[in-house]
């Protein structure tokens, strides 16, 4: 299976670039299956139903989300009639929408994608370790689905790497959200789960990790309330990982960094 993981969008820029380009991308990199974190999608903060659902209609395939989750109220009552849009596994129980969706492909094949966040410098959460442990009883890869994708949203690196190390032959790509910042360290682990700390925003490199500089450098140097933080709005870079799965194991075959547009350096997959 040909999965593409896009990490976060900020804001319209970040809306543009996924929109526009995917599908030549869904076509020419014959993608099965494109998911997106999209918790900044909304002017950075949140994700709004009418947002996700041109995001949907656009050739996404799932929408993850974070801590900006519910930034954007008007997604609670929107979430539970959406499935394709997941929020993190471990909020408490009884929290709207789902932490994982089950989607099946047009040739019948069926992929696991699941949102989980990390503790370590975020909110206080429900253990995404133990969250995980649970859902895999009921999914088994290469045996009930043909693909299970993570999303950890998570700040630390080091959680992100537990994370992948804990689930190492269990799913078939954990991948990091969150830092907005793609990182360089993309592998297969060794018992064959395909990994990367962070996939990277798809925004406006020309900032602070997506919202404009000058506020955002502000709120280091100044104790003192600010101006509110607002997306950059200049060229993005789509940023994020593609993967090819075994389909008898659910195992990765091979991944690589795809980066297209704005700022950062170019990067396609060649296979
Ligand atoms: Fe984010
Ligand atoms: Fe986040």
């Amino acid at each position: 299976m040909r999965i593409l993981f896009l990490g976060d969008i900020v804001g319209r820029c970040g809306r543009e670039v996924v929109l526009s380009r995917l599908p030549t991308l869904r076509a020419t990199l014959a993608l099965d299956l494109v998911i997106v974190n999209a918790e900044n999608a909304s002017h950075g903060f949140g994700l709004s139903p009418g947002i996700a659902t041109d995001l949907l209609n656009g050739g996404v395939d799932v929408i993850t989300l974070g801590n900006h989750s519910w930034d954007r109220r008007d997604l609670i009552p929107h979430i539970n009639g959406a499935p394709r849009i997941i929020r993190p596994i471990n909020f408490p129980p009884g929290t709207p929408g789902n932490g994982s969706v089950q989607v099946e492909l047009a040739d019948g094949r069926k992929a696991l994608v699941v949102n989980a966040m990390g503790r370590l410098f975020m909110d206080p959460l429900d253990d995404p370790f133990r969250c995980m442990t649970d859902l895999l009883t009921r999914h088994r890869l290469g045996v009930t689905t043909q693909a299970i994708v993570v999303d950890i949203h998570a700040e630390a690196t080091s959680e992100k790497w537990a994370f992948g190390n804990v689930l190492d032959g269990r799913v078939s790509l954990v991948v990091g959200t969150h830092t907005h910042t793609p990182t360089a360290d993309h592998r297969i682990l060794p018992a064959g789960t395909a990994f990367q700390t962070d996939a990277g925003m798809c925004g406006d490199y020309d900032s602070v990790i997506g919202m404009t500089k000058e506020p955002a450098m502000a709120r280091f140097i100044r104790k003192m309330p600010g101006e509110r933080l607002q997306p950059a709005e200049g060229d993005a870079t789509l940023c994020g990982i593609m993967v090819e799965t075994d389909d008898a194991t659910g195992l990765a075959r091979r991944l690589a960094p795809i980066r297209q547009g704005g700022l950062l350096s170019q990067t396609l997959p060649d296979f």
